[in-house]
């Protein structure tokens, strides 16, 4: 502070010695506040600065370097101008296109009546928060331990914040540059956003893609009736990342597509053993294997008769049945009496 009022009155001595030529006008009066000028980066900063018709000498100052004396542009940069300043009153500059770089204190500078004077304007740049680095999309094995970053810049500093997006809406999970999640399971796989902001713009948001591989688990075998003489399909549905391969056995013999009247077909999840025509060999004890990188398991589905006691829908078609018998045998008795 001491040093910068220092070096402004040597540059204004300096300015004088150089610029004798200023328009000399003659009085004292002169506002003297210390203002805060935000702009955003990319944007033109205007710094006003008012006199009065007695001031001798103007400059306007960057820190400690002299932009303008006068008229006299000393500032070899393009983006500074001095504006027209129609009014007497008036000595005020343009910074056009601001960058960080231009942020700091800038003083006008004046002499009235052989008396130096200044007016500190300090220029604060803002920048909107932008991502600049984050995580590539990853995929791990269910219980590894991962961290995901994501780094911006912004002024100020902006926050940053992670959220898990799942079907039930987005999770908050931290705020800060780095996430860690230990033990991952696959109930935690999926996106992930980071927002950072710093509230200069809307926040930017990008996202990392978390996939977590898992063995398989049947979530649907279910065993099935079919008569003799139909098409009867075996369904196996199996939940696993990578997706799993299935196979398809009877008793211990594996069964193979195309041969013995089947057809083996697999579509994302689900495998489907298909019979062009049921008969009577085909029936009994199935077994489908689902696999991956990560395992193996199995379930067993029985493809059954119609005269098997496994049939839950004929049981409960003759529960329909009898329930219907009992009512014609009670209306009977009704019309009767
Ligand atoms: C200017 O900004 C600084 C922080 O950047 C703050 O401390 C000061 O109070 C501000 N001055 C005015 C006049 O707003
Ligand atoms: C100042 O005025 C001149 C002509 O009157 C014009 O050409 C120039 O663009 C003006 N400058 C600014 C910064 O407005
Ligand atoms: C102000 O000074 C700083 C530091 O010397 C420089 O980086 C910046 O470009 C200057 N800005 C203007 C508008 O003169
Ligand atoms: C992002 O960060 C990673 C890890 O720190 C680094 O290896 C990579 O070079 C960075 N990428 C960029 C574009 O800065
Ligand atoms: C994961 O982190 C926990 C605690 O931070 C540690 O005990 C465990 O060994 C780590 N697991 C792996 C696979 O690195
Ligand atoms: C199914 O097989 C039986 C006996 O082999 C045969 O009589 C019948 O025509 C076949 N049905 C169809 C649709 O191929
Ligand atoms: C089908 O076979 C599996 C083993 O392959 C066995 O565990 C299961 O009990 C059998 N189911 C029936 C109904 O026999
Ligand atoms: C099914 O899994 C059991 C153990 O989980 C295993 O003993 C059996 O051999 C498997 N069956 C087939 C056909 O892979």
């Amino acid at each position: 502070m001491h040093n910068s009022v220092c070096f402004l009155i040597l540059s204004w001595v300096f300015a004088l010695l150089v610029f004798p030529g200023v328009p000399a006008r003659s009085g004292e009066s002169f506002s003297k506040p210390m203002d805060n000028i935000t702009v955003r980066q990319g944007d033109s900063a205007i710094l006003k600065c008012s006199v009065d018709n007695k001031v001798s000498r103007v400059a306007w100052l960057n820190r400690t370097t002299i932009l303008f004396a006068g008229r006299d542009k000393w500032s070899l940069d393009p983006r500074v101008i001095l504006l027209n300043n129609t009014a007497i009153t008036e000595y005020s500059i343009k910074i056009q296109n601001v960058n960080v770089y231009d942020e700091g204190p800038y003083v006008c500078s004046v002499l009235t009546n052989k008396k130096p004077k200044s007016s500190r304007v300090h220029l604060i740049v803002q920048v909107p928060a932008k991502i600049v680095n984050i995580s590539t999309d990853i995929t791990v094995n269910e219980g590894s331990n991962i961290t995901l970053m994501c780094l911006a810049i912004g002024r100020p500093e902006p926050t940053i914040i992670w959220k898990h997006r799942s079907k039930s809406g987005h999770k908050f999970m931290s705020e800060g540059e780095y996430v860690e999640i230990t033990a991952i399971t696959k109930e935690q796989s999926g996106v992930y956003e980071c927002s950072s902001t710093n509230d200069i713009s809307a926040p930017d948001v990008r996202t990392v893609q978390v996939t977590v591989n898992y063995p398989p688990f049947i979530s649907n075998a279910r065993s099935t009736g079919i008569p003799v003489g139909q098409r009867g399909i075996l369904q196996c549905e199996a939940s696993a990342v990578p997706v799993a391969n299935f196979e398809w056995y009877k008793e211990d013999r594996r069964l193979f597509n195309g041969l013995n009247g089947i057809k083996i077909e697999n579509k994302g999840r689900q495998s489907m053993l298909i019979f062009f025509n049921v008969s009577e060999e085909d029936y009994g004890n199935y077994t489908c294997v689902a696999m991956n990188t990560m395992g193996i398991t199995n379930a067993s589905i029985i493809l059954y008769g119609p005269g098997a006691v496994h049939d839950v829908n004929r049981a409960a078609r003759s529960r329909k049945n009898s329930l219907c018998l009992l009512l014609t045998v009670t209306l009977w008795y009704l019309f009767k009496f």
